[in-house]
């Protein structure tokens, strides 16, 4: 089978935020772009974030927990 290569990619980190990779724009709800500096980024889940939508590492001092499905976990047998 011939598969493309993804231009970019998104991890879900546990207990943290999405690190996104590769070439996209942030904006905000009115259209207007989020100054960005890095191709790599770590976006925000948790909502504590002081420089949001960026992750500053505040999940961790809030004990932010998530949860996954359990078929996404590695090695599950579900
Ligand atoms: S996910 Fe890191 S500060 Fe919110």
């Amino acid at each position: 089978m011939n598969q493309e290569t993804a231009d970019g990619s998104i991890v879900v980190c546990p207990d943290g935020p999405l690190i996104i990779r590769g070439e996209f724009e942030i904006v905000t709800p009115s259209g207007e772009p989020v100054p960005r500096q890095r191709k790599t980024v770590a976006l925000c889940r948790c909502g504590a974030s002081a420089i949001k939508p960026y992750c500053d590492g505040t999940h961790k001092m809030i004990g932010f927990r998530t949860e996954f499905p359990p078929d996404s976990r590695q090695g599950s047998t579900s």
